[in-house]
């Protein structure tokens, strides 16, 4: 759909977000209270020729395969601003709202709203921080920190992807 469309305007500036994405090396995701992992990760950012991204965000262990952590969902450009918003739902039960700037080839984000489901595991994430920044090779990097319930602002992933 991405390639049949002729991309909003409003969207120019996250032209260098669109396409699919997937970890060149596998991510490092550490936490103070978690066994540090390894982790591939395909990323896939589509439009439909609306003011908006679609997105798909699928983690697999880097060792068995098998996959892990999935969010979905669209991005939001504030027309004639630097104002992005991430409208974001996990399968671990949490749906998010998250907004920040973006600067050129760099987005920053941090959580706006945040709901979660009644019986979500614990402990809880209070707040979340993501940074997306093209670097100067072409890749793309992510990473994420947040506080939880019991432990205050940490990363818990960063990862690089190339193109795929
Ligand atoms: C643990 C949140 C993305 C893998 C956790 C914990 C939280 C959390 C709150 C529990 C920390 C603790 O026990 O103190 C999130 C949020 C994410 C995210 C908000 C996205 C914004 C990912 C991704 C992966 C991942 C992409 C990749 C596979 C894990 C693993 C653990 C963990 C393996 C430790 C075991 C477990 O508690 O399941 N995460 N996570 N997470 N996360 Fe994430």
């Amino acid at each position: 759909t991405s390639s049949s469309v002729e991309l909003n305007p409003v969207l120019h500036p996250l032209n260098w977000l669109l396409g699919n994405w997937e970890s060149d090396i596998p991510g490092e995701g550490t936490f103070p209270t978690i066994k540090p992992f390894r982790y591939t990760e395909k990323l896939y950012f589509s439009h439909v020729g609306q003011p908006v991204i679609n997105f798909m965000f699928n983690a697999f262990n880097a060792e068995s395969k098998k996959p892990m952590h999935r969010e979905c969902g669209f991005i939001r450009i504030q027309p004639g601003t630097n104002k992005v918003a991430f409208m974001i739902a996990q399968n671990s039960g949490l749906v998010e709202i998250e907004e920040g700037e973006l600067t050129g080839n760099h987005l920053k984000l941090q959580t706006e709203k945040l709901a979660r489901i009644s019986f979500a595991k614990e402990p809880h994430v209070q707040q979340i921080c993501r940074v997306f920044q093209l670097l100067p090779d072409g890749k793309l990097e992510q990473t994420v920190t947040m506080v939880t319930d019991n432990q205050p602002l940490s990363q818990h992933l960063h990862i690089t992807y190339r193109r795929s």
